[in-house]
């Protein structure tokens, strides 16, 4: 059956047979298909994943299995990546084609030429740059920091990675995510004027060439829509209701929120922390809604409030839902090749695993 008249079948089947033909279709899949699950994914479709992680953990699983389907439940850079780390005769699907990352979106590969570009009326950027990609980026963005001796980082091994940068050459190109790449360097010893935001909207980023010659790391001004949400004035609000609390947050906060921060981490770091806590622990936690309200659940004795008083959730992660699983699931048990998959294209797949294999050696 083609997709959507599957899909259309399937949202208008009740909710406790679709769990249960999930359920079955798994365990008639289980030597060929490979579940990864993000922390912000809905309950209902992570509860379903055989790893879950953050996006350092998803992609060592995808470089490790031998799984002909690795069905990915998460977002487009993630499945993109596990597709440049597993081996040709594998597949790996994302269950909803949409699910996208906007902060990916806020650079392309023309953005990132044209900056490469630009740099030379300052300086040589093969000589003096390292570029730097965040995980959360288009596999052409990787491949562009591969063949430019540069990196993939995720955000939990960014410190790492920018000390293994400025080895290479003296300065840093920090794309897409601003804050990820600025609290980063910060908590490394960097000062203010050791950084300057590259603006892709602006000609030589809308910066000097003596800011450029200045500056150790140059920041792309992208940033995730979600983690902007939280704002110092809920860190202030939290630490007066609550004198004892914990403020737990993410890297792609402000660093407003971040250096107020008692905790600055992944998703899987900020699990861990709550778990490692002694029961009683209070926190407020800055980062997407699924994963603060699944620490809740999970650790009672420890009370834990959203730090935002407002929602904040990634829509895009949103996307997956059992429907979408399932018709993944059913088009590879009939071999029927409906599912979504993603592929990355030569030469820019192993150029991008080239950058890949280097944040994955430090690790
Ligand atoms: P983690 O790698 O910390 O899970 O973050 C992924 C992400 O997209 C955060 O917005
Ligand atoms: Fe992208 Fe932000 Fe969603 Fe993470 S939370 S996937 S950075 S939009």
């Amino acid at each position: 059956m083609a997709t959507q008249a599957l899909l259309k079948q399937l949202y208008e089947t009740p909710e406790k047979d679709l769990l249960h033909r999930i359920r079955q279709l798994k365990t008639k899949l289980s030597d060929q298909v490979l579940i990864l699950g993000h922390h912000y994914q809905r309950e209902e479709v992570f509860a379903f994943a055989d790893v879950t992680g953050d996006s350092l953990k998803l992609s060592q699983e995808a470089a490790r299995t031998d799984a002909p389907y690795v069905i990915f439940c998460g977002v487009h850079f993630m499945a993109e990546t596990a597709d440049i780390l597993t081996g040709d005769d594998q597949a790996v699907i994302l269950p909803d084609p949409d699910a996208g990352c906007s902060m990916a979106d806020m650079a392309d590969d023309e953005q990132i030429q044209r900056c490469w570009r630009e740099l030379t009326e300052v300086l040589d950027p093969d000589a003096f740059v390292t570029p730097v990609t965040y995980i959360n980026s288009t596999a052409s963005l990787k491949a562009f920091c591969g063949e430019h001796g540069g990196i993939v980082c995720t955000s939990s091994n960014a410190s790492k990675v920018l000390a293994w940068s400025w080895k290479q050459r003296e300065k840093i190109l920090f794309f897409p995510d601003q804050h990820l790449g600025e609290n980063t360097a910060f908590a490394m010893g960097l000062e203010h004027d050791d950084m300057a935001i590259w603006d892709p909207h602006q000609p030589l980023g809308g910066l000097s060439a003596d800011e450029i010659r200045r500056a150790r790391i140059l920041l792309w001004k992208g940033f995730c829509s979600v983690h902007q949400l939280f704002k110092v004035e809920h860190v202030h609000a939290m630490r007066r209701k609550h004198p004892d609390i914990r403020i737990l947050a993410h890297p792609e906060c402000s660093r407003e929120v971040c250096q107020e921060a008692d905790f600055v981490g992944s998703t899987e770091a900020i699990i861990r922390f709550v778990r490692h806590a002694e029961p009683g622990s209070k926190f407020a936690i800055a980062t997407e809604l699924n994963l603060v309200n699944r620490l809740r659940l999970q650790y009672p004795e420890k009370p834990i409030w959203f730090l935002s008083p407002t929602i904040c959730m990634c829509s895009t992660m949103f996307r997956t839902d059992p429907q979408h699983l399932c018709a993944a699931l059913e088009s590879i048990a009939a071999n029927s090749n409906e599912h979504h998959q993603v592929t990355v294209p030569e030469p820019q797949k192993s150029w991008a695993k080239v950058a890949l294999e280097r944040m994955l050696a430090l690790n």
